[in-house]
């Protein structure tokens, strides 16, 4: 199993905290889910490629560098993964946005699909999908076979929460994309809940429970 990269810094674990606690009310939780995912963008993004170039400060000429290399496209999974736009965006602003619509079937656990909406140039763009849960791994595998399907060949994926089983299987069936993840979990319960997790990320964002 490829590693991901564990996002565990103090700020981003005091915020996990923060989200992990059922009294959390929708509104907190979804600041904070969007403050973490500001912070792991900064992190997702440390790889991108740079130029130099040559500006005039006000005292002279200065070489100095500037983001190279292809555009981005963030791909938010439907719903839970829109808590995160805002985040990301307040990083990357000039990044475009597609959204793919996948739902988990309360009884077989398998994602099924509802939306698909990219940006026309999203083959020319580096994308990150995201997406705050990462639990048996089926929609984040869905939504990479998607984008792949669409032509798109630079992807990553970041979620908050991973659990060990989503994570053995996203990368067994994309060992080429990169996983960002804030806490790697223990384990899966019998429901396909990460434990201790924080729950229906989504309900919990939209306050639909
Ligand atoms: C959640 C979460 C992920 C998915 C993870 O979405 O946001 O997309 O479950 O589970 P998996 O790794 O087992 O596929 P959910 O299906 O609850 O839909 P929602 O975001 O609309 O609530
Ligand atoms: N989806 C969630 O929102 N939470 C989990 O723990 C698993 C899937």
């Amino acid at each position: 199993m490829n590693k991901p990269f564990i996002m565990d810094h103090p700020l981003i674990q005091h915020k996990i905290s923060l989200l992990r606690d059922k009294n959390t009310g929708s509104k907190e939780f979804r600041e904070l889910i969007s403050e973490v995912a500001m912070l792991m963008c900064f992190e997702a993004t440390r790889n991108l490629p740079l130029k130099e170039v040559e500006i005039e400060t006000p005292i002279c000429v200065a070489k100095t560098k500037i983001l190279s290399g292809r555009k981005l496209a963030f791909v938010p999974i439907l719903r839970a993964g829109l808590g995160m736009v805002d985040g990301v965006l307040k990083m990357v602003p000039a990044a475009k946005v597609g959204h793919i619509g996948l739902y988990r079937d309360p009884e077989t656990k398998q994602p099924v699909e509802y939306y698909c909406k990219l940006p026309t140039d999203i083959t020319k763009r580096d994308v990150i999908v995201i997406d705050p849960m990462l639990a048996t791994g089926g929609s984040a595998v869905d939504a990479i076979n998607m984008l792949k399907n669409k032509g798109v060949t630079s992807i990553k994926f970041m979620c908050i929460i991973a659990a060990p089983e989503g994570l053995e299987a996203l990368t067994k069936a994309h060992p080429d994309v990169e996983i960002y993840c804030a806490s790697l979990d223990e384990k899966l319960n019998d429901h396909a809940y990460i434990v201790p997790g924080l729950g229906d990320a989504g309900d919990r964002i939209f306050g639909t429970k």
